[in-house]
């Protein structure tokens, strides 16, 4: 009987760097302070100098990063926030949370992130920020995005919950993304690229006003302790999972190249078969949070896979707006790709311990189900 194989494995990250994990733990334990100490603030700059920042600020969950990137940037109630429908539902209850109004536009039929070139028709008087999702490890067209933001003074807050590591060409150079625009939000989720053992979450910023405002509003709004200046929250990073984030930090790399490496088998193995795979876009390093295919009969080829021992995700199976909370954000919104693609997407096995062979025999199964379907 050969094992199943998941759809993702934190576990398994967490198994191969056990040791140095434990070790970091217990030294957390051993000292005595929890939260906010000398691990977070060592997590802060170690991650701030991987992606070419400035500053990050560490926060309870990705949710919580983006809802502070938002409000550190001056974001708030009458404003209008452009971002997609086809992401995590995170994304739209942190613009929510910050008071403003999300305005959805569709994305691309190739890469499923924001399109460009729908900016336009969404943009009003009141539009205030762009949030780009940089979604599965797939960067934005940020190029075209930012200079749509320049020509209408626009803020740009990204998305980089599943993209730690992922990059743009932008004129000539190549940028992590995170530095790209006035601020970012980032996850530590388990599963994500970057994971902690709970919940975690990084505001990244290149802005010296918005790193302060966003250190303010995470812990009350205090300047001094038990004196709020403004009207913040509790969203601390503990130091228990800044010390396990810094052990898997300098892992970040290799990790995202061992899961480049096993899309380019899947992108291999997969010729042939009836199944859209993953664009790859020249300007972009794509670092495969996800590898997602678009197959038609979906559900029964999913079936299939999971009789075959394949987990297989679907990310997201009901866009934004057509979820019974948010449907009044889908009136007046055009979102055909959006809602198109939901039907037909997949997620295969992706984690950067799963194996070649592994990779190997989802393929092969991914080919057989998809025979047998149609
Ligand atoms: C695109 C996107 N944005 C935001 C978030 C929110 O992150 P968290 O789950 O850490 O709050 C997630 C994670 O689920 C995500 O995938």
């Amino acid at each position: 009987m050969v094992p199943a194989i998941p759809q993702t494995d934190p576990h398994a990250e967490y198994l191969a760097c056990r040791a140095d994990i434990e070790a970091a733990i217990r030294q957390v334990l051993e000292r005595g302070r929890y939260i906010l100490g000398e691990e977070v603030q060592a997590f802060e700059r170690e991650f701030a100098t991987y992606l070419g920042a400035q500053a990050a600020i560490g926060v309870a969950s990705g949710t919580d990063a983006l809802h502070l990137a938002l409000r550190a940037c001056g974001v708030g109630a009458g404003d209008e926030v452009i971002t997609v429908a086809h992401t995590a539902v995170a994304t739209i209850v942190a613009v929510e949370q910050s008071g403003a109004t999300p305005v959805l536009v569709d994305v691309d039929a190739h890469t499923y992130t924001l399109a460009p070139e729908l900016l336009t028709d969404a943009l009003t008087a009141r539009t205030k920020a762009l949030v780009p999702v940089h979604l599965y490890g797939q960067p934005v067209d940020m190029a075209a995005l930012l200079a749509f933001a320049r020509e209408h003074k626009l803020l740009v807050i990204e998305d980089c919950a599943q993209a730690h590591g992922a990059a743009c060409l932008v004129h000539g150079a190549w940028h992590k993304v995170g530095t790209l625009g006035d601020a970012a939000a980032f996850s530590f989720y388990p599963t994500k690229n970057l994971g902690a053992l709970g919940d975690g979450g990084c505001v990244v910023t290149k802005r010296v006003d918005v790193a302060e405002q966003a250190r303010l509003l995470r812990e009350y709004g205090w300047r001094e302790r038990y004196v709020s200046s403004q009207r913040g929250l509790n969203s601390r990073l503990d130091e228990i999972q800044a010390a396990v984030l810094r052990v898997k930090l300098r892992h970040l790399e290799g990790w995202n190249e061992d899961r480049r490496r096993l899309a380019a088998r899947y992108e291999q193995a997969l010729e042939g078969v009836a199944v859209m795979r993953p664009a790859q876009v020249s300007d972009r390093r794509h670092v495969f949070h996800q590898y997602v295919i678009r197959v038609a009969e979906r559900d029964r080829v999913r079936a299939a896979l999971s009789a075959a021992g394949v987990g297989t995700g679907l990310h997201y199976p009901v866009p934004v707006h057509r979820q019974p909370a948010y449907q009044a954000l889908g009136v007046g919104a055009h979102l055909p790709v959006t809602e198109k693609i939901c039907g037909e997407i997949m997620s295969l096995p992706m984690y950067a311990q799963l194996t070649d062979a592994g990779a190997e025999r989802v393929a092969q199964q991914v080919r057989l189900a998809v025979q047998a379907a149609g």
